[in-house]
């Protein structure tokens, strides 16, 4: 379609945008290595490839919409969060962010753990082969049958989240003949810096007990007097998607502050922190992330000055990310279908998916870039928001961005920094069909999640 059937909307630097996009990126055909993952390219020829294969393939292939993987980095990022947190630290990747057979097993193999927080998570990790020894199990409302099972198969540690759930796994460990290992999770009382419902360290919220009042020290000599339970250690977790390291520092420091009130109560040096996840990574070229050997150093030196200063031996450190692990290896691709300007305002770009694949602009608000990958243009910029194809005004993917204005359907966009929380968040949605996730790697790719078919839909409708 000519340029001319695609009126672009306002094009300028002094274009008013709700996002921070105030002004086109230079090039629109490049794409920044800060938000996609680390083997996507454009070539010369203007060819965008992802671990060598061009997208453009991977659409006749799989199709769209489609999240694709590029596996060497997800490795990559595994093994940069081991190394950096070394022999005396343990890394627990969250798999809410992101869990499928073949990301177990790609954990199993660059030496990291496993955090889970419900029955379907746990059965996932235990599928790939995951020892159970290795799994973290989370969750604020765990059922009993999930704690029997955890119990059971002998999870690693059990993170309790109240009195309740103390009293809980206590007595059906007890019942199950076993001790099981636990940490509490308290809330510090920090407020991290990031969007409202992904902030956890608050007191006024459902996750953990507070460190205020005391509480947290109860919670600590309950589970010190109960057989079914070894208390090992304190879980903190401040919230997600967080840059400033300052909470976690004033996090770490609160926890080991505990540690040297329970050695003081009751004798007893609790030999395990876990500082929880949070790590944010750049969704826009604005983002500045830290890197893993930043975060480890930060957090080992707090520990440490902290635990010499109470006098007490520097506790072993484990860490949850998830996002910053797999959240920058994959985009997700569409293909456009209808383009609809709006004079003086922008020019709304349909795809084929939307919010039943990618939530977080809705929910949070998530600031994304797009580009457009099956070709490059020349041609001006436009400013664009786009949109999905659900019964939703607020079907937003990306806000504000801005895509050449040559734009047509068929044309290929791709979303980068969609491997966290978009397809484990995916919905049926309209009916949807979930879109697969496609690792790619060394020349190669191949479906770890398959595409939903409408026979899955009708599967589920017995009526
Ligand atoms: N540990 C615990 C106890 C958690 O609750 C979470 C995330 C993590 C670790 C991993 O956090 P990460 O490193 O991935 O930020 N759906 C939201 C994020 C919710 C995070 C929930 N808990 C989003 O899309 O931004």
């Amino acid at each position: 379609m000519s340029r001319s059937a695609h009126p672009a909307g306002p094009r300028h630097a002094d274009v008013m945008t709700e996002g921070h996009y105030t002004a086109p990126p230079a090039d629109l055909n490049a794409l920044d290595p800060k938000v996609w993952a680390r083997t996507v390219t454009r070539d010369e020829d203007g060819t965008v490839t992802v671990g060598g294969i061009e997208v453009t393939r991977l659409a006749e292939e799989f199709g769209t919409p489609a999240y694709f993987l590029d596996e060497s980095d997800f490795r990559a990022r595994c093994r940069a969060w081991a190394d950096a947190f070394g022999r005396d630290a343990d890394v627990f990747y969250a798999g809410k962010a992101f869990l499928s057979r073949a990301v177990v097993r790609w954990l199993q193999e660059e030496g990291l753990n496993l955090d889970v927080c419900s029955g379907g998570e746990l059965t996932t990790a235990l599928d790939a082969g995951m020892p159970a020894e290795r799994i973290a199990f989370h969750g604020n409302n765990k059922t009993v049958a999930e704690i029997e099972r955890a119990v059971t198969v002998g999870v690693g540690r059990i993170v309790l989240d109240s009195f309740q759930e103390i009293a809980r796994v206590a007595h059906i460990a007890q019942r199950l003949g076993k001790r099981q290992r636990v940490q509490i999770r308290v809330t510090v009382g920090v407020e991290a810096h990031t969007h409202e419902f992904i902030a956890t360290a608050h007191e006024d919220q459902k996750f953990g007990i507070a460190l205020a009042g005391g509480q947290a020290a109860e919670a600590v000599r309950r589970a010190l007097t109960l057989d079914g339970l070894e208390l090992t250690g304190i879980h903190s977790h401040i919230g997600s998607q967080i840059f400033d390291m300052a909470g976690f520092e004033v996090s770490a420091r609160r926890v080991v502050q505990l540690l040297a009130e329970v050695r003081d109560e009751h004798g007893v040096e609790l030999p395990e922190i876990d500082l929880g996840g949070g790590l944010g990574i750049a969704y826009t070229s604005e983002d500045d992330p830290r890197e893993p050997h930043e975060i480890a150093k930060a957090l080992g030196d707090i520990v440490t000055r902290e635990c010499e200063a109470a006098g007490l031996a520097t506790p072993r450190i484990s860490v949850e990310p998830g996002r910053a692990i797999v959240g920058p290896t994959a985009f997700t691709l569409y293909e456009v279908g209808t383009i609809k300007p709006l004079e003086g305002l922008r020019t709304y770009v349909s795809v084929d998916g939307g919010m039943s694949d990618n939530i977080r602009t809705a929910l949070y608000d998530a600031e994304y870039t797009v580009a457009l990958v099956s070709r490059t243009s020349d041609a001006e910029p436009m400013l664009v928001r786009v949109v999905g194809k659900h019964c939703e005004s607020g079907d937003i993917v990306v806000k504000d961005a801005f895509l050449p204005s040559d734009l047509a359907p068929g044309d290929l966009i791709a979303v980068p920094a969609t491997g966290a929380y978009c397809r484990s968040m995916a919905s049926n949605y309209n009916h949807a069909l979930r879109p697969p996730v496609v690792a790619v790697r060394d020349g190669g790719a191949r479906v770890i999640v398959r595409r939903e078919t409408e026979e899955d839909l009708l599967r589920l409708d017995v009526g």
